[in-house]
């Protein structure tokens, strides 16, 4: 087992990677706990909870709202909860977000921890203390920054995933790599059939190095002033193909990672033999790198993107794939503002070389 530590302004936080479900109860405080889990996890691994009261939520993106979060304050205040309980989150991104959230407001805020349970939830959405949920059909308005008391991500747990939520938690591993970490990098490179096969100790390594970038950005900035908001690299590109497709998150990201990269070399950040490496990788972990709609369906998304400023919206350009060195500013990535007209010439420019390639 490994053990990394957040230290922010909004609590600190352990992360232990390879610890296991059944030894939750050794990381909280004596006294009563609440667990909140999905009805799959639940189906799945009831059976290693430990003792507690029980809060089970459904399943889905559509799910993460204020009225999940109403439904669970209900519940806890028929169990009688008080300010000494402590909450624990079992499941995948959402069941974190929404447990993370209603924790931190119940009562101005209960003490609560996380069992990870998905791979994209070990090595993004549960590290990092932002938890929230969706308002109004937009992702993530209206939420909290708060550190859980601890990360337990347990490896075995993933051997349950369907193989696109595997893939899925893969490419925001690529991710990682691409910002700050060549050696992943090249890890993911020669590694690529193990890591889709969830080879133990490749895993380990992927969800440890993820972590450890994670963790080395959010106690710089915690509340995504500056330099957090390059994680959301292939992001605003990735969140419009998932309005407009079939795409799930990780799928919507590594196309748009590839037509980020692509816009970083048309800046002249990148070479296009960085951006052939990168598509290279993303198809390597069976994830797509070609969007399956025309350029203006993703225009109209962005058009109507919330961080949008007038004309202008801001992207995460990589100047090179990650030579990133601990407690430095990642050197790699640059956040810029391109105007919409911008980006529909070299959206159409992507289009013809993807083409070009295919
Ligand atoms: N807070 C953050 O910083 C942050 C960062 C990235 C993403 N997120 C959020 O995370 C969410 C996505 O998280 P996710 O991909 O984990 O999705 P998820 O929580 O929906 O889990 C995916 C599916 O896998 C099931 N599942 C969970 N664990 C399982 C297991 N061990 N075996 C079998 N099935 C299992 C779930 O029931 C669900 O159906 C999004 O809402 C996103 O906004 C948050
Ligand atoms: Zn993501």
């Amino acid at each position: 087992m490994k053990t990394l530590r957040i230290l922010a302004n909004t609590g600190n936080s352990r992360i232990l990677i390879g610890e296991t479900l059944g030894n939750v109860l050794e990381y909280i405080p004596p006294g009563e706990a609440v667990i909140v889990t999905d009805t799959n996890v639940s189906n799945l691994y009831k059976n290693q909870f430990p003792p507690c009261e029980v809060i089970e939520i459904e399943t889905g993106e559509g799910i993460k709202t204020l009225d999940t979060v109403r439904d669970i304050y209900g519940r806890l205040v028929e169990m009688e909860v008080d300010r000494s309980s402590f909450i624990i989150g079992i499941g995948g991104g959402i069941v974190c977000d929404i447990t993370g959230f209603a924790a931190s407001t119940f009562l101005r805020g209960l003490e609560f921890g996380f069992v990870s349970t998905t791979l994209l939830s070990q090595v993004d959405a549960s590290v990092g203390g932002k938890n929230g949920v969706n308002f109004d059909g937009y992702k993530n308005m209206v939420g909290v920054f708060n550190q859980p008391q601890f990360v337990l991500c347990d490896l075995d747990l993933l051997k349950t995933l369907p193989e696109r939520e595997i893939l899925c938690g893969l490419g925001e591993v690529a991710k990682h790599a691409f910002l700050g970490d060549a050696r992943l990098f090249t890890y993911l490179e020669e590694h690529h059939e193990q890591a889709v096969a969830l080879d133990p100790e490749v895993i380990e390594r992927l969800v440890y190095d993820s972590v450890v970038l994670k963790a080395d950005i959010v106690n710089r900035d915690e509340k995504e002033k500056g330099e957090r908001r390059k994680l959301n690299f292939g992001h605003t590109f990735g969140h419009a193909l998932e309005i407009q497709t079939d795409f799930n998150h990780g799928e919507a990201v590594s196309v748009g990672m590839m037509i980020a990269g692509f816009l970083s070399a048309g800046k002249g950040y990148l070479g296009m033999k960085d951006v052939e490496r990168i598509g290279r990788l993303l198809g390597n972990l069976h994830l797509p790198t070609r969007p399956p709609v025309e350029p203006e369906g993703i225009l109209r998304a962005l058009r109507k993107d919330k961080k949008r400023k007038g004309n202008n919206i801001h992207f995460v350009l990589l100047r090179e794939i990650g030579n990133f060195v601990l407690l430095r500013e990642i050197g790699t990535a640059v956040v810029e503002e391109i105007s919409l007209d911008e980006l529909e010439v070299e959206l159409n420019a992507f289009y013809a070389w993807d083409r070009s390639r295919h």
